[in-house]
């Protein structure tokens, strides 16, 4: 009996705790599911923090170049995403390296996308560029939604 109204008790107490959060975080509560359905690339202990830190390299990138384009300083923005978000032997040798076909075909894709930005953004031509930055987060987007490490 006791252990009967600790549990009913216990229970209480947890759906008030949910009800709570659902107050305070109604965006959260609806956006995230609980599990991660998302495919897991299964990446090695070794190359964990590498990959993280060549994703907050792109993310800086992708600020910098927004940055340099509000400034017209278009040439400078194309050096960048050629050097940074292009397809250079590092990023080819990264991507090979993720262990998936797919998620190595869209690695690709993606910094094969961020050397057509260096080439938009070298036409001086803002709408352009800007369609072509659209493009490539695109590439960001899908991925994180269909990947994890
Ligand atoms: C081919 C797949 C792929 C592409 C393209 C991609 N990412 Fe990622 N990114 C990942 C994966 C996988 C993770 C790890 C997510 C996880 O395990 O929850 C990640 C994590 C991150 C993180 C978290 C870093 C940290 O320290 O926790 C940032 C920031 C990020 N990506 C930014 C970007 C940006 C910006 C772009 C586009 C310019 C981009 N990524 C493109 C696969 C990708």
């Amino acid at each position: 009996m006791i252990k009967f109204l600790m549990g009913a008790f216990i229970t209480m107490m947890c759906l008030n705790a949910a009800y709570a959060v659902d107050e305070i975080m109604p965006m959260e509560h609806h956006v995230m599911n609980v599990t991660d359905a998302r495919i897991s690339l299964h990446l090695p202990e070794r190359m964990k923090q590498h990959q993280l830190a060549d994703m907050r390299a792109h993310l800086e990138t992708i600020d910098s170049i927004v940055g340099l384009m509000a400034e017209s300083k278009f040439a400078e923005a194309s050096k960048l995403a050629h050097e940074k978000l292009g397809l250079t032997p590092e990023m080819q040798r990264m991507c090979n390296m993720l262990g998936n076909e797919k998620a190595t075909a869209m690695g690709l894709a993606f910094h094969r996308s961020g050397d057509e930005l260096g080439d938009a953004l070298q036409t001086g031509d803002i709408n352009r560029s800007l369609s072509a930055l659209h493009n490539t987060m695109q590439y960001c987007v899908e991925c994180h939604a269909t990947f994890r490490q």
